[in-house]
C-alpha cells in the first residue's frame, strides 16, 4: 500500500506527550503561561463565535460538546461528567479536543484533554482570582479533593501567591491523597475534618466536588464578608454547590451568560439575575472588586473559550518541542474527487 501522503497526517498530543511536556515546561509555569493564554483569548471575547455547550444527559453523567471559533481557527473539545464513575475505577471527567484551520477545515491538532481541561480550569480559576480576590489573600480553602484538586492549589500558588491550602472532602483518603501529592510543593497543606474548618482564616475558597444533584457544600453562616469563592463543581443543570443565600450576598462573574444560567450556581436565581461577565472585568469594561468587605462568586463552568485558548498554547508547545506523533487522520487521495478509487487501490495492494 502506498504510504499516506503529508496532508493526511495531523499532529496528536497523546496522554503520554502532555505529561512530558508539563514536565518539560515545569507545572507551575504552565499554569501561568495558560492563565496568561486565556486571559488573552478573553481580551478578544467579542472576536469569538460563541454558543452554549450541548449536552446529552443520561441518569450517571453529561457528555457534552464545546465548539467556538476565532475565525481563523475552529476548535472543540469533547468532555464527558460522570460522578458516579470513581466508584467504578473510572474518572469523573475526561477529555479530547481538536483545532482546525477555519479557512480548508482541515484539522491542525488533535490532543488529549483530560490533563489539559484540569490545567486549564485550574489557571481560569486562578486568572479569574487575579481580578477579584483579595490582593493579601495567603490561604484558601479547598473542598471536594478529587482530580482538580492539586492542579487548583497549585495555579493559586503560582498564579495569586497563595501559601497554605485547607483541605477538606467528605471521603477522607481523598484529603489525604491531595494533601501526599502537594507535600514537595511548597505549599501548606492543611486536612480538616468539615468545610467549616476549612474556611478558618481563608480568603480564598475552592469549591470542586462532584454531585449529580443540588448539594450544599458552603451554606451562607461559612462564608464572612470579604472572601473569593471560585466555585466550579456546579457546572450542569441540577448540579449546584452554594446555597442560594451566598448567591445573594455575593457580586457574581460568569464566563457566557447563556450557558451559565442554565449550569452554574445561578440557575439557582430568576434569569434576570444581574451577573457581570469576567471578561469585561479583564478587558477594563467593568469592575471586578470594588471593596474589601464584598463577597465575590466566579461561578466558573468551562466555557470552549478557554479549551480553544489551552489547545492553541500547546499546540505550539507540541511543535516547538517535537512532543506530538502524526496520525494519519485524513483521507488524502491523489485526485480530491476520487475517494473511491483511493479505497479501491488500497483492496488491489493489500
Ligand atoms: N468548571 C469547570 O470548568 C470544571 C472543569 C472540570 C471539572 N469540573 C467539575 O469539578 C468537579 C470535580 O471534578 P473532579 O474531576 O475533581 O471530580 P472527582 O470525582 O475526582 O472529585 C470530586 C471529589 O468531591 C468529593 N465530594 C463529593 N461531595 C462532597 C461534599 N459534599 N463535600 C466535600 N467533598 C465532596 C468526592 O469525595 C471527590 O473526592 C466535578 O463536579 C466536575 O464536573 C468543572
Amino acid at each position: 500500500m502506498t504510504p499516506p501522503s503529508p496532508l493526511a497526517f495531523v499532529p496528536y498530543i497523546s496522554v503520554e506527550n502532555m505529561m512530558r511536556l508539563v514536565h518539560s515546561v515545569g507545572i507551575e509555569t504552565m499554569l501561568r503561561e495558560l492563565a496568561d493564554a486565556i486571559e488573552r483569548d478573553f481580551v478578544r471575547w467579542n472576536l469569538f463565535d460563541k454558543t452554549p455547550r450541548f449536552g446529552i444527559d443520561s441518569e450517571n453523567g453529561v457528555i457534552e460538546l464545546m465548539p467556538t471559533s476565532d475565525g481563523e481557527l475552529y476548535g472543540f473539545k469533547y468532555v464527558n461528567g460522570h460522578p458516579t464513575n470513581t466508584r467504578q475505577g473510572l474518572q469523573t471527567v475526561t477529555a479530547f479536543g481538536l483545532l482546525a484551520k477555519v479557512a480548508s477545515g482541515y484539522p491542525v491538532l488533535l490532543s488529549e484533554m483530560t490533563m489539559l481541561t484540569a490545567l486549564r480550569t485550574a489557571a481560569t480559576s486562578a486568572m479569574a482570582a487575579r481580578h477579584l480576590a483579595p490582593k493579601d489573600a495567603k490561604v484558601m480553602a479547598l473542598i471536594g479533593n478529587g482530580a482538580q484538586s492539586e492542579f487548583q492549589a497549585l495555579a493559586f500558588k503560582a498564579v495569586c501567591g497563595i501559601e497554605e491550602v485547607r483541605l477538606y472532602d467528605i471521603d477522607a483518603a481523598a484529603t489525604a491523597k491531595c494533601a501526599r501529592n502537594l507535600a514537595a510543593s511548597g505549599l501548606r497543606g492543611t486536612a480538616c475534618r468539615s468545610s467549616q474548618e476549612a474556611m478558618e482564616g481563608a480568603k480564598i475558597v475552592t469549591t470542586c466536588t462532584a454531585d449529580k444533584q443540588y448539594a450544599t457544600i458552603l451554606t451562607d453562616n461559612m462564608v464572612g464578608d470579604g472572601i473569593h469563592i471560585n466555585a466550579i463543581g456546579g457546572d450542569c443543570p441540577g448540579k449546584t454547590e452554594l446555597h442560594r443565600d451566598i448567591l445573594l450576598r455575593s457580586e457574581i462573574f460568569v464566563e457566557y451568560p447563556p450557558q451559565t444560567r442554565i449550569e452554574g450556581e445561578i440557575q439557582q436565581l430568576p434569569s434576570d439575575h444581574p451577573v457581570t461577565e469576567l471578561w469585561q472585568v479583564i478587558s477594563g469594561e467593568a469592575k471586578g472588586r470594588t471593596s474589601a468587605a464584598q463577597i465575590t462568586l466566579f461561578d466558573g463552568v468551562g466555557f470552549a473559550i478557554e479549551d480553544f485558548a489551552a489547545l492553541k498554547y500547546v499546540h505550539e508547545k507540541a511543535l516547538a518541542t517535537g512532543l506530538y506523533d502524526q496520525l494519519d487522520m485524513i483521507a488524502d487521495p491523489d485526485d480530491p474527487r476520487d475517494l473511491f478509487g483511493m479505497l479501491t487501490r488500497a483492496r488491489e495492494a493489500a
